[in-house]
């Protein structure tokens, strides 16, 4: 391993939710150094929060932009060489776009931009600038949903007939039923958020996560959606069905006023020889179902897992594997393509898991729209 990584960070500052989840995984595998951030909009509280966390103040910039300027007068050597893009949706778009043109490597959040249409440019951008992108779809990188991607790939189901990914949470009821406080948060608010805010915050999840451990491609879905008040129709619940192909079928259940339910996501693939299932509250178990012999529980780290699978684990078996693991999974990933070394393409989401997303949430909106109809993806 050569020298550290040089990172920078857009957003994630003390008040975010998922700020610490990429401070920590970033730090896991010893492959980079933080240097420079805009971890908030208020210039006070960034050089702050940037003190509280220990990191020196000369590159905390005022904004986005002052980053990018002053970060290409550095030599080379010197300069941020990757940002995570940590913001509020609709910032993703502006500041990767700007940050691919000018050459910089991008980890960027879920989902990857508001509309389809700027996820395709941001495509075509990306195919300019040559530099590495991911999206951090955080539970691609569990070591048991790598294993279950592996063991698909190697036809341990055999044909698949049917998928079902659920992601359902509840904490939205604590705000959706209070009028003031539902008109606060962003990921209610169309313009911050995108036109969706269940299936775009964590329908687009399960989505991905079907696509990643089948290695197939939804066709065409139809979308049934929630909302609870008419001053805000922003979708909050929502189930829709797939069609991968003739005979391969399933749904999407995505929920965030699941009263009680915490951070509910689950998959399962059955297909003619066996099925898998595994839930991310429960991580270190992946189900394996038959019909002619007891059900199987597969664990991190054995050697009887893939490879992919055991280079997502770096302690013995026993040792459990967490969220935090799993980002670091995916940041080990990003390293090793922005060093040129060889990876596997399952180690992280690419642009285009970010553009099929688009196109999930989109396409989910329109169906629900024009009645609940069936619409093909592109
Ligand atoms: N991968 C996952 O599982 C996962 C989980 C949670 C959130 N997310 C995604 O992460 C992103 C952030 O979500 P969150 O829950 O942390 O949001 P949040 O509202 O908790 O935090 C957003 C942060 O961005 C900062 N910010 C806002 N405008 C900014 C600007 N102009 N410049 C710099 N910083 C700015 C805020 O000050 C705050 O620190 C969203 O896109 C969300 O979808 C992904």
């Amino acid at each position: 391993m050569g020298k550290k990584i040089k990172l920078g960070i857009l957003g994630g500052g003390g008040d975010s939710l998922i700020g610490v989840l990429h401070r920590v995984a970033s730090q896991i595998n010893d492959n980079y150094e933080i240097v420079g951030a805009v971890f908030n909009p208020d210039f006070e509280a960034n050089v702050a929060f940037a003190k509280e966390i220990d990191i020196p103040t000369n590159r905390i910039y005022k904004d986005f932009d002052t980053l990018v300027e002053e970060e290409l007068k550095l030599p080379k050597e010197e300069r941020i060489q990757v940002c995570s893009v940590l913001t509020p949706n609709f910032l993703h778009f502006p500041m990767a776009k700007k940050l691919l043109e000018n050459g910089f490597h991008v980890i960027c959040e879920k989902p990857m931009t508001t509309t389809y249409e700027e996820a395709v440019i941001l495509q075509d951008t990306l195919e300019k600038a040559k530099t590495v992108f991911a999206v951090t779809h955080t539970y691609t990188g569990y070591p048991m949903v790598r294993q279950m991607r592996e063991m698909i790939k190697a036809g341990a189901l055999g044909k698949i007939h049917k998928v079902d990914a659920q992601y359902y949470q509840g904490w939205i009821n604590t705000i959706i039923h209070d009028k003031a406080k539902r008109s606060t948060v962003w990921r209610l608010d169309p313009k911050k958020a995108g036109i969706s805010s269940c299936m775009g915050d964590i329908g687009v999840h399960a989505f991905n996560m079907i696509e990643y451990t089948t290695g197939l491609k939804i066709k065409s879905i139809l979308a049934d959606f929630n909302y609870l008040y008419e001053d805000n129709q922003m979708d909050v619940d929502g189930t829709v069905l797939i069609r991968m192909d003739k005979h391969v079928k399933g749904l999407v259940r995505a929920s965030q006023v699941a009263t009680g339910e915490e951070n509910g996501l689950s998959i399962a693939i059955y297909g003619e020889k066996a099925g898998l299932r595994w839930e991310q509250e429960n991580p270190n178990y992946l189900y394996v179902l038959s019909d002619d012999k007891p059900a199987q529980v597969y664990k991190p780290g054995h050697a009887y897992n893939s490879d992919l699978s055991l280079d997502g684990t770096k302690l013995p078996p026993g040792h459990p594997e967490g969220i935090f693991d799993s980002m670091a999974n995916i940041y080990l990933g990003v390293a090793r393509a922005i060093r040129g070394e060889e990876y596997n393409d399952g180690e992280f989401p690419t642009m285009m898991d970010g553009v099929r997303g688009l196109d999930f949430i989109e396409s989910s909106v329109e169906s629900n729209k024009k009645g609940n109809v069936w619409v093909d993806l592109k």
